[in-house]
């Protein structure tokens, strides 16, 4: 099956309609700042000129790729942080999403493309978005997304290629693999749904010829609140690492919650409002850990 077809029996217009929730805002919005607060000290000097929210000087002003950008959770959340923001998705149902949202605030920063990085080549990517759109990226960012590409070696190598050739960065976010209580998970439609380690991360980076490749560095999204219902569907096709720090309680749980815990489709969720304001049905808590690859485009 190829990667399109793959990808099109997952995020089918129904998943796409239903992908934007409280939930994956929060995720995407935690997801990003933990991206642009990575310090290398070949990126950007350290601490010295960060902004309030700890992002690392490296971003201003940049050019930045967002790999199979989905509804655009990424790149909008990327925008006030960089200069421009160009998102690629082979899935017309989650882009249609992710330009309706474009034209209703009319955000200059942003756009989007339905472009298969991994097969069109650079004629055909010149005719559909312009002669300089698709190219020469300061960074690339990818969040939550090579856990659905089959084929991540050939996912990093179409990366590296829209990289600018001064030496422009990538960084790549996904579920980590559970090193403790390992889950072997399959999904007919989603490639790899227990995530990817560090090791494995930096193995792809390293096939595609990056350099300064660092994938030491991971963190972990707690209060992640959703119904028992998303979460038992987002459960059929990924596993969550449980490999995770203890739970700060005062952060996100009463302390008469700290303990009702259980598990839908083998995600641990915290039962931390079991009767929500708005008068929906009880949401939990659930924690995701991510593991985040950066690598460097040689400099020619
Ligand atoms: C879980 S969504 C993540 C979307 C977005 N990055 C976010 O964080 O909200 C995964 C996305 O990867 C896209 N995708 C899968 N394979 C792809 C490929 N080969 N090229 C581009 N996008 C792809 C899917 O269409 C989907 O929109």
């Amino acid at each position: 099956m190829s990667e399109q077809t793959i990808n099109d029996k997952h995020f089918t217009a129904e998943t796409a309609a239903k992908y934007d929730t409280p939930a994956t805002f929060r995720l995407g919005k935690e997801v990003v700042l933990n991206i642009l607060r990575y310090k290398h000290d070949k990126l950007a000097l350290a601490s010295a000129t960060d902004n309030a929210d700890g992002v690392n000087a490296f971003w201003a002003g940049k050019k930045v790729l967002d790999f199979a950008c989905g509804t655009g959770i990424t790149s909008l959340n990327l925008a006030p942080h960089v200069g421009q923001v160009v998102g690629v998705d082979i899935s017309d149902e989650m882009l249609a999403v992710f330009n309706h949202k474009l034209q209703s605030t009319n955000n200059s920063k942003v756009s989007a493309h339905s472009i298969n990085l991994l097969e069109e080549d650079d004629e055909t990517m010149a005719a559909k978005a312009g002669p300089d759109e698709l190219f020469n990226f300061d960074a690339v960012v990818s969040a939550l997304a090579y856990h659905h590409i089959d084929d991540i070696d050939s996912a990093s190598r179409a990366i590296y290629r829209q990289l600018n050739p001064k030496g422009g960065w990538a960084f790549v976010a996904d579920l980590a693999k559970d090193t403790v209580n390992v889950v072997d998970k399959t999904s007919p439609n989603v490639p790899h749904p227990t995530g990817f380690s560090g090791a494995e991360l930096a193995q792809t980076f390293h096939a595609a010829g990056f350099v300064n490749i660092d994938s030491s560095y991971s963190f972990v999204v707690d209060g992640i609140w959703d119904t028992e219902e998303r979460i038992s569907w987002f459960g059929k096709h990924h596993a969550l690492s449980q490999d995770l720090p203890p739970l700060e309680s005062d952060k996100h749980l009463s302390p008469l919650a700290v303990g009702l815990n259980k598990e839908i489709e083998g995600i641990r969720v915290y039962d931390v409002n079991p009767q929500p304001d708005n008068g929906g049905p009880p949401l939990y808590m659930y924690r995701m850990k991510f593991n985040v690859v950066v690598g460097q485009r040689l400099e020619e």
